[in-house]
C-alpha cells in the first residue's frame, strides 16, 4: 500500500467536507444576518407581548400586526383601552370598529399582559 496515496485521497474527501461545511455555515451567517435586520430589538415588555400575540392572537389576526389576518382585521398600534375592551368582546365608547363581525374569542388577560401586548403592537 502506497502511504501517499491513501493520505491523497483521505485529503481529497476532507476537502469536500470541509467545503459543504464551509458553505453551511455560510448559508446560515447569511440568514440568520437577515432575520437581524428585519426584527427590530424588543423592549422586554413588547417581547412578552410578543409572546401572548403568538399563542393566542394569529389563529385570527396576521403574524404582522399592521396587515389583515385570515379573520381579524390588523392590530397594530391598538391602545389599552381597545385591548381591553375587546377582550369582553366590546369596544371603548365612540370607537368605530374594523369589522363589524362578533367572531373574536373572550380572553381574561391580566393588566399587565394587556399593557405588554399593546407595547408589542406599537409599531
Ligand atoms: C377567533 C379569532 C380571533 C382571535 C383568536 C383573536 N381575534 Fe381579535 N378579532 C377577531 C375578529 C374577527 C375581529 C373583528 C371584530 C370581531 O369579529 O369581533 C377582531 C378584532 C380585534 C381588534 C379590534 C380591531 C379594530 O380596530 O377594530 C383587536 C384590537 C383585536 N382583535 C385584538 C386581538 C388580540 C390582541 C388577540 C389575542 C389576544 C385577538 N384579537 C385574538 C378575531 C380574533
Amino acid at each position: 500500500m502506497n502511504p501517499f496515496q491513501v493520505n491523497r485521497s483521505g485529503s481529497e474527501k476532507g476537502g469536500i467536507y470541509r467545503l459543504s461545511f464551509f458553505a453551511l455555515l455560510l448559508s446560515v451567517i447569511f440568514v440568520s444576518f437577515g432575520f437581524c435586520k428585519e426584527s427590530k430589538p424588543l423592549s422586554p415588555e413588547a417581547e412578552a407581548g410578543k409572546g401572548l400575540y403568538m399563542a393566542s392572537c394569529i389563529a385570527c389576526h396576521n403574524t404582522n400586526p399592521k396587515l389583515d389576518g385570515a379573520v381579524g382585521p390588523s392590530v397594530a398600534n391598538s391602545s389599552y383601552e381597545l385591548l381591553e375592551a375587546r377582550m369582553r368582546g366590546e369596544y371603548p365608547q365612540g370607537y368605530t370598529p374594523k369589522r363589524q363581525s362578533a367572531a373574536m374569542t373572550r380572553f381574561n388577560f391580566t393588566e399587565a399582559q394587556l399593557k405588554s401586548l399593546e407595547e408589542f403592537l406599537k409599531q
